[in-house]
């Protein structure tokens, strides 16, 4: 049985189903699938156009929307919050992290321009079908991609790779847990936009 990289499935997996249609095959010994797993194989095997494909991308960008979208528009603002508090109490220690609020709060406003111009703009005319005028769209989110993953090492640093220093307060820990998981969720973002839905039409 030939390893699947988890998660999901991405460019690889859509390269091999290519050369070898039993390839097909492998798919079947995942085990069950997680419903946005299924939409992420619906959609590598899926011809472009067809209805399967409609329907996975119409699924995938409801996913997108509902679990990562709104998500980081919740959790940013507890984050900064969470930030800005450590950053003031804990103004004298050394481990203090100074500039994660200021930080964190660029990247929201970074990040919710870019989810608008997805929102507005990108999806809807994924939606519509019309594949020919996404190229350049689609080239410029992957572009605001690679600075939302500079931004993500410099979150990692500031943050000391999300760990709280020994004996942290309970709001300290908060912030590091806040800042691993919107790292997280913004990587698993990411990699279902550029691997799986971008890449369905370039
Ligand atoms: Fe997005
Ligand atoms: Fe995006």
């Amino acid at each position: 049985m030939i390893p699947i990289p988890t998660p999901g499935l991405n460019l690889w997996a859509r390269e091999l189903v290519k050369r070898s249609p039993e390839a097909n095959d492998i798919f079947r010994v995942q085990g069950p699938l997680t419903t946005v797993e299924k939409l992420e194989r619906d959609l590598t095997l899926a011809g472009r156009g067809d209805k399967a494909a409609h329907r996975a991308v119409a699924g995938l960008i409801e996913h997108i929307l509902e679990r990562y979208h709104e998500t980081h528009r919740r959790e940013f603002p507890k984050a900064i919050d969470l930030a800005r508090t450590v950053e003031r109490v804990h103004a004298a220690d050394p481990a203090c992290p100074r500039g994660l609020a200021d930080h964190l709060a660029i990247m929201s406003d970074d990040l919710e321009g870019h989810q608008r111009k997805e929102e507005n703009i990108l999806f809807p005319t994924m939606l519509a079908g019309s594949c020919g005028v996404l190229r350049f769209p689609i080239s410029r989110m992957m572009s605001e991609h690679g600075d939302v993953y500079e931004q993500l090492a410099r979150l990692e640093t500031l943050t000391k790779d999300f760990t709280p220093p020994q004996g942290a307060c309970q709001t300290w820990r908060a912030l590091s847990q806040a800042c691993r998981k919107l790292d997280r969720d913004l990587r698993e973002h990411m990699r279902l936009e550029n691997d799986v839905l971008f890449l369905h039409f370039l």
